[in-house]
């Protein structure tokens, strides 16, 4: 009997190991592919609460520390030091460039922002009040026409150009949602601008003047995009881990994590937060919505409130509320009493017992759309932010999956609870 093992016993006295694996840090694992085998059982646990469902390097999440690491470098080490290229770099390679590597990868970037002209006529087929988030699915999915040339998972050069394609060609598609929202005319990408310079440039400039940018937003964004970069096992990282392990091609796995980052339980939120906060209106109508929150038999919940991992606070949400601070006062945004009612929600939702009871602390979502806004962005386009970040760990989370010798295809099992074999009635009989 090996020391690293858990010991399982059946209710008819059959015996089981179960080896243990250990990682660099953070729980253990207990291998039970054999469950099935050798017992004829199968572990239950919706939602994946207590199962691991891959080995990977890419980010360490310790949820009761609030602990966030890319490749082992600290999230405000990296929100301090580095940019959104460079983090991008380090979730896609493993380690922080050299120099020359980080020009020649910026510099392979911005020379691929551009879109097959012919993906741009999509456009021309949505409404015109489609939502982004579905302009940016349909876009992303429809890569996989154009660049089906390069689309073989076992050339590591074509893992080299799906990465840079993903990520140099999501703004410029996010961007093309903003204005066909907006009625305004596409704007080219500008390869003389560093990423979020050349995002906001194709948000907000028009052929028909000049448009500067302000360093303070691009260094907003870029602050963002890196808090944002990966998760570890996500739900809308393990849908593109999922979709990829079928052998589907990239740009259609990255397309079902869009698809899945959309809903408001996920990245979602931050969309959901400023309409909330925009029902909420004033500080007298917040005890109203704690009380629908904690209230088993409404629907409500607290949007931006909670996370799956972090169970005291998201270190995300921490130095978003500090960006907040520093962006609404050089912006001198109009939404101050915005970001004042949120801290005021904030602060009585933490002294409530049910907040403290069931862990619920300001996620990633809370004030991250108070910037978004103040930068001038619509609500619409809050959770396609979140996807031009998380495009970066996805894209990571995908080469990871597609490279490892123990891959199979993903296919949990069930418990079944429908109905027993019965014979087929014809229509008359029934
Ligand atoms: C993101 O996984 C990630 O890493 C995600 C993310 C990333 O970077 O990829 O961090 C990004 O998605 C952040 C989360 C954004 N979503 C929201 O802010 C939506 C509101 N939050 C919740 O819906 C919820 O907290 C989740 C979805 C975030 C977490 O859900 P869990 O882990 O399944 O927790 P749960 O639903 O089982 O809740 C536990 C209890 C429940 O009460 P009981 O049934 O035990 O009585 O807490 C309650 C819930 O009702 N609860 C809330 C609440 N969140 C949980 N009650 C009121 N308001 C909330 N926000």
């Amino acid at each position: 009997m090996s020391e690293d093992a858990y010991r399982l016993t059946s209710p008819d006295g059959l015996e089981m190991e179960l080896p243990i694996r250990k990682g660099t840090v953070g729980p253990d694992v207990i291998e039970i592919a054999r469950l099935y085998r050798e017992h004829k059982v199968f572990t239950y646990d919706p939602g994946f609460v207590s199962t691991g469902s891959c080995e990977s390097d890419i980010t360490y999440i310790d949820g009761e520390k609030g602990i966030l690491m890319y490749r082992g470098y600290p999230v405000e080490q990296l929100a301090e030091h580095s940019s959104f290229i460079e983090v991008a770099y380090l979730l896609i390679h493993g380690d922080l460039p050299k120099v020359d590597q980080l020009a020649a990868f910026d510099n392979t970037i911005r020379r691929h922002t551009m879109l097959n002209e012919g993906m741009l006529s999509f456009f021309k087929g949505f409404r015109y009040d489609a939502h982004p988030m579905a302009m940016l699915s349909a876009v992303v999915g429809s890569m996989s026409a154009y660049y089906h040339d390069e689309m073989d998972a076992t050339n590591p050069d074509h893992r080299d150009i799906f990465a840079h394609r993903i990520l140099a060609k999501l703004p410029t598609i996010a961007a093309a949602a903003f204005k066909l929202n907006i009625g305004q005319p596409f704007m080219y990408p500008r390869n003389d601008l560093n990423y979020t310079e050349n995002l906001l440039h194709m948000l907000f400039a028009v052929p028909a003047e000049p448009y500067e940018i302000d360093p303070v937003a691009a260094d907003a964004l870029d602050l963002l995009f890196i808090l944002h970069a990966d998760h570890e096992q996500n739900c809308s990282t393990s849908t593109v881990r999922m979709a990829g392990s079928s052998g589907a091609n990239p740009y259609s796995a990255i397309a079902a994590g869009v698809a899945a980052l959309w809903g408001p339980a996920h990245g979602g939120a931050n969309e959901a937060v400023l309409n909330m906060l925009e029902d909420i209106g004033d500080v007298s109508q917040i005890g109203k919505y704690i009380d629908k929150a904690k209230d088993r038999n409404d629907p409500f919940r607290l949007m931006g409130f909670g996370h799956r991992v972090y169970k005291n606070f998201d270190p995300r949400a921490t130095i978003i509320r500090g960006m907040c601070y520093k962006v609404l006062d050089r912006l001198g945004s109009q939404d101050t009493p915005l970001f004042d009612l949120a801290l005021e929600l904030e602060q009585i939702a933490l002294k409530d017992d049910y907040f403290i009871e069931k862990n619920l602390y300001p996620n990633v979502d809370f004030y991250s759309g108070i910037i978004y806004r103040a930068l001038g962005i619509p609500t619409s386009m809050f959770t396609v932010m979140f996807a031009l970040g998380r495009s970066v760990g996805w894209t990571a989370h995908w080469r990871e999956m597609i490279v490892d010798p123990t891959g199979r295809i993903s296919r949990p099992r069930q418990l079944y609870t429908g109905p027993l074999a019965r014979d087929y009635t014809q229509i008359e009989k029934r």
